[in-house]
């Protein structure tokens, strides 16, 4: 199936102080240096200059500023990325540019810059209202800082808003959570990521759960709380539409919505990744990741060289098999058995009968007529041993 759309993600590492559970492509910068930025900035549009052309002839769909914190970056390097951006599609303008923005990094002032760059989403990483838990959780911002960032982004006329939050934080209660979410609900955000704590190998939080210090929540617990951002952000009119993501109607990120679809995104700057589109010689696409290293990053672009690490990998039918039933099920909306077999020449069951039936006894998957394919409830708090299953 021909995609004529590309989604661009531009990955800006740079954060003021890095929190311990992060395994992002990260690089502390207590404060951005204009030389710095403008370096990281110019190698991204040499970057984009090199890799073009495997996109060529898509309309931009999207593009999501993420990091790291992208909200460090002036708004006039905004600019400069969103213009070179549609340069290099034909002067398509993207329908959703986000901005990912840390509270404690964000000059609120720069808000409506960022909205004349072209910015129409900004997703802003809130993680909790309760000052404890950000402490607990290593974060450089208090609670009153984001409420005041949630304000600035509606007086700068911000119409979509996402707000992320993160639950099974140490020692962080389900009456918390609950208070997180009432108050998540009460700015009226069009959008919420609700993510449970993933205990990331190597980082400092995994090292202090080694050691037995940092008393991450139990798994009822985080259980508890999945179940709970589920039912109060729904009777808030927030519907599920994928495991962590919650909108209002019309609302659903239409940059991830490409991920979860396998369809193409360029992905420009240090770790970033890209998901190349099929051609008659890699009917299944291939992807490639970017260093993690700024200093490799910009070395690599100095010399004229492309940033990507180690070879890119063809994807084989098996692996493209097996990452659409895993990705679509992450959907509230599950697979569609009639287009997995468009594509694969045969329905779910011809590949994964073994799989799909112990998943379905064990009440995870639901099996629906005409063979489409949706986690349960208790599927999607056990979502990590249903794809370990698939692929
Ligand atoms: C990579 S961050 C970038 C946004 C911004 N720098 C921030 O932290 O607010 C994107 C989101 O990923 C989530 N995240 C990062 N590390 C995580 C982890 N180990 N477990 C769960 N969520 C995580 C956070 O909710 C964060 O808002
Ligand atoms: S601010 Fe965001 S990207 Fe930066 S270290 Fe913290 S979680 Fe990672």
């Amino acid at each position: 199936m021909h995609d004529p759309t590309v989604g661009l993600y531009v990955h800006v590492p740079f954060c003021e102080r890095i929190c311990p559970y992060c395994d992002f492509a990260v690089v502390r910068a207590r404060v951005l240096k204009p030389e710095l930025e403008n370096a990281y900035v110019d190698a991204l549009l040499k970057e984009l200059a090199a890799r073009k052309e495997t996109f060529a002839q898509r309309r931009l769909e999207t593009v999501y500023l993420g990091g790291g914190t992208p909200s460090l970056l002036r708004p006039e390097s905004v600019a400069r990325i969103l213009a070179a951006a549609r340069e290099a599609f034909a002067e398509t303008a993207p329908e959703e540019v986000t901005l990912e923005v840390n509270p404690s990094t964000l000059e609120r002032a720069r808000l409506p810059a960022f909205r004349a760059a072209g910015v129409n989403r900004l997703s802003v990483g809130v993680q909790s209202f309760n000052d404890l838990v950000l402490h607990r959780l290593g974060r450089a911002h208090r609670a009153c800082e984001a409420r005041k960032t949630l304000h600035s982004a509606r007086e700068a006329g911000f119409v979509n808003l996402s707000l992320d939050l993160i639950f099974g934080a140490p020692r962080q209660s389900e009456e918390d959570f609950a208070r997180d979410l009432e108050e998540t609900i009460a700015f009226a955000p069009q959008h919420v990521s609700a993510y449970g704590l993933t205990i990331e190998a190597g980082t400092p939080f995994a090292l202090a759960a080694e050691r037995g210090q940092l008393g991450p929540a139990d798994d009822d617990s985080v259980a508890m709380m999945m179940e709970l951002a589920a039912t109060r952000l729904a009777a808030a009119g927030l519907a599920p539409y994928e495991i962590s993501s919650f909108a209002r109607p019309g609302f659903e990120s239409r940059h991830n919505r490409r991920y979860w679809e396998r369809r193409p995104v360029l992905g420009i700057g240090v770790g970033a990744w890209s998901s190349e589109p099929p051609t008659p010689w890699e009917p299944f696409g291939a992807r490639s990741a970017n260093v993690r290293g700024l200093a490799e990053y910009l070395a690599r672009i100095a010399q004229g060289e492309l940033p990507a690490e180690g070879t890119r990998e063809v994807l084989d039918e098996r692996t493209a098999r097996g990452e659409a039933m895993f990705l679509a099920l992450r959907t509230t909306g599950g697979l569609d058995a009639e287009r997995f077999a468009a594509e694969f020449g045969g329905p779910p069951r011809r590949f994964f009968a073994g799989a799909i039936d112990s998943c379905t006894k064990a009440g995870l998957l639901c099996e629906l007529r005409g063979g489409d394919l949706r986690l349960t409830a208790r599927g999607r708090l056990l979502s990590d041993s249903v794809f370990a299953q698939l692929v």
